[in-house]
């Protein structure tokens, strides 16, 4: 392995130019404006995997944005390693909290500084590095190896989900390697074995047929507004817990070999909180802050508007407002089956004259890695021999929905080799990723690929 170390070492200022042009690109999903660069970013991800040597490379267009796919399958009877990233971020602003333009990478206190640093240009680009250097060094690869990556997690990936289902033998594989989620400490290899679901609502309501003066009306109609704000408020009870019907019914228990698990790592809840400028922890009763974010759902108000919101002042009673809402869920809850339920019991809480219309934005299934697999273990031991410390096995608060999909569909274990931290400003200004893990994680997934080589499916 020296070897492929000391080229990484040797390389990796030219490494990174490579990703601050890759981070240039502003491919945010969500921005139909944005379309071309996405696509563009699509391109440049794509000749990338040719340079490295990935032999067979393939944009697939979607209804949405494109599908990038590569392999290099020149090692017969050797096992085969799908590595799946995201190259959509998400949209910058504000951009007058960045302390450099989101898309003007910079380098500094060992960091790299743009949207996607981290969520997720940065941590799969590790991965096409440590390919890259093995190539080099070795001529070859001891495995075979499949590359994806998709322009739209940020959005809900779903036309990589109806991909998916079409080209199931393309993707066959005897294991998944994503880098979209953090270590638990910086420096502390990590391996992710749990994820939360999502069910994301827009909740529109309407009351008069216009907007009104709210000195001529105030006092005597419904304000869809105030309405709606007091609805909201109903979806928790004063301990916290949700109150849609039927929501609990699925949640799974906290074992106590997991509780026990929780302790093991001496979370500290008050560095946590001052971290962001807190001082408590509020949440399900019974709970502390680590088992409500990994192990129990939770209900939050994204955005919420109507009315005037400009300059001065107003008096105005709207027609319409309008709030989004994100429910993390997690085993084993569904997110259609809690959609339906929180639709039903908006309406329930609607009065009279006010018309509530709820969409479905996006939704995703909670994912559980089985974490006895023995690539499992090959991932740990690749990550321990080249962080030099025990790896760490945590559960997220985020969602990815896709991985559910993948150890759905082809059958194979998802390893979430995270690279990120969650102080890294992801979805948030200035969004940096750390150079140490960057190569730190670049050695990782070289020993992991030379390890997998070893590894025999039953
Ligand atoms: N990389 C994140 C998921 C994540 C977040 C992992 C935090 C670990 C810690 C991913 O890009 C993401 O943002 N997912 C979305 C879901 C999607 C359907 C919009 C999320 O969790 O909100
Ligand atoms: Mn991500
Ligand atoms: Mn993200």
């Amino acid at each position: 392995m020296k070897q492929i170390y000391d080229y990484i070492d040797s390389n990796f200022n030219n490494f990174l130019e490579d990703l601050k042009d890759l981070l240039r690109i502003p491919s945010i999903s969500s921005n139909p404006e944005k379309k071309g660069d996405v696509r563009n970013c699509a391109y440049f991800a794509a000749n990338k995997l040719k340079e490295i040597g990935i032999n067979k490379v393939n944009i697939f267009d979607t209804q949405g944005h494109p599908i990038v796919y590569g392999e290099w399958l020149g090692a017969p009877g050797k096992p085969t390693l799908l590595i799946y990233g995201h190259y959509d971020v998400q949209p910058p602003e504000p951009l007058e909290l960045w302390k450099y333009p989101p898309f003007e990478p910079v380098i500094e206190d060992d960091k790299i500084w743009a949207r996607g640093a981290t969520d997720d240009k940065g941590q799969f680009f590790a991965h096409l590095k440590s390919v890259e250097s093995i190539f080099k060094v070795e001529g070859t690869l001891p495995i075979n190896v499949k590359f994806l990556f998709e322009g739209e997690e940020e959005i809900g990936s779903s036309n990589l989900k109806i991909f998916l289902d079409k080209h199931k033998e393309l993707l066959k594989c005897d294991a998944v390697l994503i880098s979209d989620t953090s270590l638990y400490e910086p420096g502390v290899p990590t391996i992710t074995y749990g994820l939360r679901g999502l069910c994301y609502a827009e909740i529109e309501v309407e009351g008069p047929n216009r907007d009104l003066h709210s000195g001529s009306y105030g006092g005597a109609v419904i304000n869809p507004l105030n309405a709606l704000t007091n609805i909201i408020s109903k979806l928790k009870d004063k301990n916290e817990k949700i109150t849609i019907p039927n929501f609990y019914k699925d949640v799974l228990k906290i074992s106590d070999k997991e509780k026990k698990a929780i302790k093991k790592l001496k979370f500290n809840e008050k560095e946590f909180l001052s971290s962001i400028g807190l001082k408590n922890s509020i949440g399900e009763k019974g709970f502390n802050a680590l088992e409500r974010i990994w192990f129990r759902p939770s209900l939050d108000c994204n955005g919420i508007w109507g009315g005037f919101t400009g300059e001065g002042a107003k008096t105005v009673i709207p027609s319409k407002a309008f709030a989004k809402i994100s429910i993390r869920l997690v085993l084993n809850q569904n997110p259609a089956k809690i959609f339906k339920e929180l639709e039903k019991y908006l309406k329930s809480l609607a009065p009279k004259d006010l018309k509530i219309n709820v969409k479905q934005l996006h939704g995703g299934d909670p994912a559980i890695v089985p974490i006895d697999h023995p690539v499992i273990a090959i991932a740990s031991k690749s990550l321990t021999e080249v962080f030099g410390k025990e790896t760490c096995f945590i559960r997220e608060g985020g969602s990815i929905p896709i991985v559910v999909e993948f150890m759905k569909k082809l059958k194979a274990p998802a390893i979430l080799m995270g690279l990120g931290l969650d102080s890294e400003n992801l979805h948030s200004p200035n969004e940096h990723f750390s150079l140490t893990h960057l190569r730190l994680g670049m050695k990782a997934s070289a020993n992991f690929i030379m390890n997998f080589a070893n590894y025999k499916r039953k």
